[in-house]
């Protein structure tokens, strides 16, 4: 009985009411608790993005040190952890163990996981968005063989992932503050993106009652597909493959043809409509960062801008309003920065931690909020009766 809108893909259906994220598709805005990204890209940073998303206004200076603090404190594994990055194969994708490794968090913090308390749900909270980024230069480690680099608790957020990363025994490591600030506008763009696939799913998950670690681990395993947070990795690798400018207008006319199913990665948004601001941003801080490094004629950079170009002159990118996203430059600058394409995707779900968690906190205090249950359009067999088998 009852009436159900058939809405595949949920293209026009709202799932809940929230206060975190706002986009307009069409003007290529996109908002946090009302403020701009292009501000908070150029005026703040990623720990007091996460304050805003989590609590809803911009800290205090104190309010910013006690959240500081608290994150810095919870960013050490538990040492036991290390035997379950050791049970993968070696040359695991770091996106396999982040989704084995955060799941199995639930069982080494067993102290976080009763979602009714809300005391838990903020320690939970708290840990998965202080321990995601040695989780995932743990799985960087791994999957390099290069031993587990702990966590500083004197550095900055992403200075102190960047070490983590790129740390080797026996051997100095300074970060650089240039590289620190590009990581931490990535992880600032990354933060949240109101009702997405992986955000959807984390809510999905969340609606039975499940606990927090498994929530965000389906958030990763949903991130990690090439038309979602796996675009970044696949982008990259098809800008190489194009490899010269030359052989640019052939991968043009193979997105164009219904017959292939070939997409220009990193081009296209179910929401933005005229450009992705994030695009925006990240172009210029890519411009930025190998101009800083010293990186001159970037040949994967010059395909990419004459990609872009191209393809916003092609009548057919333009009639469908397919533009840059955000996973379009993004690589470009964390391969210089020296990270292989298999973390581009970690990178992108150790960012959007926040967006998650904030979006499971909303979700939990909402009491309108029930199981994510839809409903479908049954296409199968009438009623039949079973056949034995010998008369099949
Ligand atoms: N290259 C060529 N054609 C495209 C592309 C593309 N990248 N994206 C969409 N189209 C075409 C598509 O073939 C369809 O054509 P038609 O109407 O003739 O059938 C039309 O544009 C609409 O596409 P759609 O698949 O119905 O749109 P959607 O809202 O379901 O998909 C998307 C959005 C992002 C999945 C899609 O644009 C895509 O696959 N892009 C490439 C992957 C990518 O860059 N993803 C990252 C998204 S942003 C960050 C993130 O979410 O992680």
């Amino acid at each position: 009985g009852g009436v159900f809108t058939y809405d595949p893909g949920y293209t026009s259906t709202a799932s809940c009411d929230s206060t975190i994220t706002f986009i307009d598709g069409d003007k290529g805005e996109l908002l946090h608790r009302g403020y701009p990204i292009d501000q908070l890209a150029e005026k703040s940073h990623y720990l007091e993005v996460c304050y805003l998303l989590l609590y809803g206004e911009l800290p205090t200076a104190v309010e910013l040190e006690d959240f500081e603090t608290r994150i810095i404190r919870h960013t050490m594994l538990h040492e036991q952890m290390q035997y379950f990055f050791r049970g993968f194969r070696r040359d695991a994708h770091p996106m396999a163990i982040m989704v084995g490794v955060v799941g199995a968090m639930s069982a080494f913090y067993h102290d976080s996981t009763d979602i009714q308390d809300p005391w838990q749900r903020e320690v939970a909270s708290i840990r998965l968005i202080a321990k995601m980024p040695t989780i995932a230069a743990w799985a960087f480690k791994y999957h390099t063989g290069q031993p587990f680099v702990y966590p500083r608790n004197d550095l900055d957020y992403a200075s102190n992932f960047l070490r983590m990363c790129f740390a080797v025994p026996a051997e100095e490591y300074e970060v650089n503050p240039i590289l620190s600030r590009a990581m931490d506008r990535i992880f600032t763009l990354h933060a949240d993106h109101e009702q997405n696939a992986s955000t959807s799913t984390v809510r999905l998950a969340s609606s039975s009652g499940a606990n927090p670690f498994a929530c965000i681990a389906a958030g990763i395993a949903c991130l990690w597909g090439p038309a979602h947070g796996g675009a970044n990795q696949a982008c990259l690798e098809m800008l190489k493959e194009i490899g010269t400018p030359d052989r640019i207008p052939e991968f043009i006319a193979r997105a164009k043809d219904k017959n292939d199913p070939f997409r220009l990665m990193g081009f296209g948004h179910r929401v933005y409509k005229n450009f992705d601001p994030r695009a925006t941003v990240m172009k210029q801080s890519a411009d930025e960062v190998l101009d800083l490094l010293g990186i001159e004629d970037n040949p994967v950079l010059q395909v990419a801008k004459e990609l872009e170009k191209q393809a916003l002159e092609d009548p057919y990118f333009a009639d469908k309003k397919l533009f840059p996203n955000v996973d379009f430059y993004s690589g470009i600058i964390l391969e210089a920065m020296g990270f292989p394409t298999s973390m581009f995707t970690p990178i992108f779900a150790l960012s959007r931690t926040v967006g998650w968690v904030s979006q499971w906190k909303e979700q939990l205090a909402d009491p309108q909020h029930k199981i994510g249950r839809p409903r479908q359009l049954y296409l199968g067999s009438a009623r039949r009766d079973y056949m034995d088998i010998e008369n099949r």
